[in-house]
């Protein structure tokens, strides 16, 4: 029997989001009303591959049963209890987080700008308890943080800042990939060193090893932290746990959140002593932070990550995928550069992306707009060959179709 109180059509739902909903996205016309694995049916039951993966979150693919198992078992006992008591799956996912990578503690909270926030204030803190009032942020131009104020102020795009200002006191921009520029800024001024070492929104741009290492350097020479904001890389997408593995260098705090919760809300700070214990109580918070049932879902997702060997496969597919595309490339001759890190891709075209994904989207493969004239490819990591293939060979149409135009 239909129900009188949902909308009856896509059309529907789109008329109320038109209504009711802030203007705050460019929204495709589709309506998401189902995944599974790599893939997502809309409302009129189309399917298609996603290879936008909820912007990476979906790393473990759609609705991925150990995820829904933990979540439904987990709604059924406790949804939500205070950050005053201890939290099981909350203990038990700051274990697993501690126990894979070189940190030593966890902060969590709701998203990746609040993980930023968190890294932002944990460096201020932890200057203030070594009796130091530096508070300045060096970050590099072309990278997002996030939207609250600090993570925008953070962010080094002007195009976000602007309608914004004025900005949170205390940041200061590089040049991304200038090892002598990141240098010359750092000084006794500098609390913290913030970078993503591949630029997710600005492009899909790795940073190269030169970059990091130098901000390692800079950061010891200084006495700052060097943080990581791994909120798109981390967690596999690069084909390693932590895309700064890639590197050779060790940072004392990441910023998570996307991938983490295999599908639901939930971000987090990483970070090695003695940093990690900078906060003590009061100093930081978050009400629905570290709540049971993200908590829940995100162990599970780990769990997956690591008993599918999501990492590994990541790596390989990564490579299989770019491979296809390069050849593609080739094949088209429209296609000026493919980029990236294991699943986390772009390809930069010789004319403007958005009629090419639309022609994707009408012929069964979701991508993302991420400049002007480049698509980001960051499918589920679950993905297999046969799914790679497919949507080169979409992407391939369209690009023929959109240059035909
Ligand atoms: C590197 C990076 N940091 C922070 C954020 C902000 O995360 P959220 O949208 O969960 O606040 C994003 C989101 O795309 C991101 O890519």
């Amino acid at each position: 029997m239909a129900d009188e109180t949902r909308p009856q059509a896509a059309s529907d739902v789109m008329a109320l989001a038109a209504r009711y909903l802030m203007g705050t996205y460019r929204r495709e016309p589709v309506v998401i009303v189902r995944g599974s694995g790599s893939r997502v049916w809309d409302a009129e039951g189309r399917c298609y591959l996603d290879f936008v993966s909820g912007l990476g979150v979906n790393a473990v693919g759609h609705c991925h049963p150990r995820v829904v198992q933990a979540l439904t078992q987990q709604a059924s006992r406790l949804l939500h209890v205070s950050n005053l008591y201890y939290i099981e799956p909350q203990a038990l996912l700051a274990k697993w987080l501690v126990e894979h990578g070189p940190f030593d503690r966890a902060f969590f909270c709701n998203s990746g700008a609040e993980a930023v926030e968190a890294a932002i204030k944990l460096a201020r803190r932890h200057q203030r308890n070594l009796g130091q009032d530096r508070f300045e942020i060096v970050t590099a131009l072309g990278s997002f943080h996030g939207r609250t104020m600090g993570a925008l102020s953070a962010t080094g795009q002007p195009r976000y800042h602007a309608g914004f200002e004025p900005l949170v006191p205390g940041f200061r921009y590089v040049p991304f990939d200038d090892p002598q520029a990141l240098d010359q800024a750092v000084g006794p001024q500098t609390a913290a060193i913030l970078l993503e070492v591949v630029q997710g929104e600005g492009g899909v741009h790795p940073a190269s090893r030169a970059f990091v290492e130098a901000a390692r350097r800079a950061a010891d020479r200084a006495g700052a932290l060097l943080i990581v904001d791994e909120v798109q890389t981390g967690l596999g997408r690069t084909g390693r746990l932590f895309a700064f593995e890639h590197y050779g260098v060790v940072p004392d705090a990441v910023a998570l959140a996307k991938a983490l919760g295999g599908g639901v809300a939930i971000g987090a700070l990483l970070a090695r002593e003695p940093a990690a214990s900078a906060f003590g109580p009061g100093q930081h918070a978050s009400t629905f932070g570290g709540n049971p049932l993200a908590c829940a879902a995100a162990l599970a997702a780990m769990q997956v990550l690591e008993e599918e060997d999501l990492v590994g496969r990541a790596e390989r597919m990564g490579a299989y995928l770019r491979e296809r595309l390069v050849a593609m490339a080739r094949r088209t001759g429209h296609v000026s550069e493919v980029r990236g890190i294991g699943l986390m891709l772009a390809v930069e075209l010789d004319g403007p992306a958005r009629p090419v994904a639309d022609v994707c989207r009408a012929r069964g493969l979701l991508v993302n707009v991420v400049t002007e004239r480049a698509l980001r490819l960051l499918p589920p990591l679950v993905i297999d060959e046969r799914e790679a293939d497919e949507a080169v060979a979409i992407l391939e149409s369209a690009i023929a179709e959109a240059a035909g135009r």
